[in-house]
């Protein structure tokens, strides 16, 4: 178990519980009315999952594959060095406490 920091499209923070395995997609699409969409249910698709990772955290993520990044260059909000689907970031002990900010709605 870890937790998120999460800052929302409003600007509004909060601290979200994820269990290690599981994409940080999940909890971000249950946020109480302020969530991501997660459309294509986690597949690497539909970039409505979109999140800017504080650069911090960013270094700590594996690379971005091909198709993650050609996904979310095509974008209208993407940066380089923060820039990831949350779908395709899985939770471990190493990043318990990561911060993110959801990108806007596109
Ligand atoms: S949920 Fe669709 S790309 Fe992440």
């Amino acid at each position: 178990m870890g937790k998120i920091h999460v800052i929302d499209r409003d600007g509004d923070k909060h601290e979200l519980d994820i269990d290690n395995g599981l994409s940080l997609m999940e909890p971000l699409r249950d946020l109480d009315g302020a969530g991501i969409e997660g459309l294509c249910g986690g597949m690497c698709s539909c970039a409505t999952c979109h999140v800017f990772v504080a650069p911090q955290w960013f270094a700590k993520l594996e690379e971005r594959q091909d198709d993650e990044l050609e996904l979310l260059e095509g974008t209208e909000t993407f940066e380089d060095g923060t820039s990831r689907l949350s779908c395709q970031i899985v939770m471990r002990d190493d990043l318990d406490g990561i911060e993110v900010t959801l990108a806007p709605e596109e």
